[in-house]
């Protein structure tokens, strides 16, 4: 049988980049999926003049894809302004891993909506700061993956004889 997951993810599950949480944070980013029930906390430090992101952590509470995707994406943002940070999607983490099982790809994107959903934090928490239009671009799709949403399109994976 063909290994399910790819040495990258084996080695970023292994060893987790940037793992924990940042105390007194400029962004916090909370997802989850509704599916697996997994959880993701994102949280991010910003340098206010240039908006980069200068520390991020993640605390994944999920299967070794998400902890391997979270670990990726950490690495992926750490050093880029919010919104370059807002450009990594769900596939370049894929791309970083190597691969990800089909299966498994809604673990990717539970980290990009992590940064996010931080992203979202940060500047809620700065209102007199202007959002760059495609960081609200991707806030606003963030609202749209509401949980209740995928919820109704999964169906019952229960079975009765
Ligand atoms: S199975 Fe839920 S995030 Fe991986």
């Amino acid at each position: 049988m063909a290994p399910m997951y790819t040495e990258e993810v084996l080695e970023h599950f292994r060893n987790p980049r940037n793992m924990g949480e940042i105390e007194e944070p400029d962004g916090v980013g909370d997802v989850g999926n509704p599916v697996c029930g997994d959880l993701m906390r994102i949280t991010i430090k910003v340098a206010e003049q240039t908006e980069t992101i200068t520390d991020i952590k993640f605390k994944t509470f999920g299967c070794g894809a998400a902890i391997a995707s979270s670990s990726a994406v950490t690495e992926l943002v750490k050093g880029k302004t919010i919104r370059e940070a807002i450009e990594v999607s769900n596939k370049t983490v894929v791309e970083m891993l190597g691969g990800l099982p089909p299966v498994k790809m809604h673990c990717s994107v539970l980290a990009e909506q992590g940064i996010a959903a931080a992203a979202r934090d940060y500047y809620e928490r700065h209102p007199e700061k202007q959002v760059p239009p495609e960081v609200q671009e991707k806030i606003n799709k963030l609202d749209k993956t509401d949980p209740h949403a995928a919820e109704e399109v999964v169906p019952s994976q229960h079975h009765e004889k």
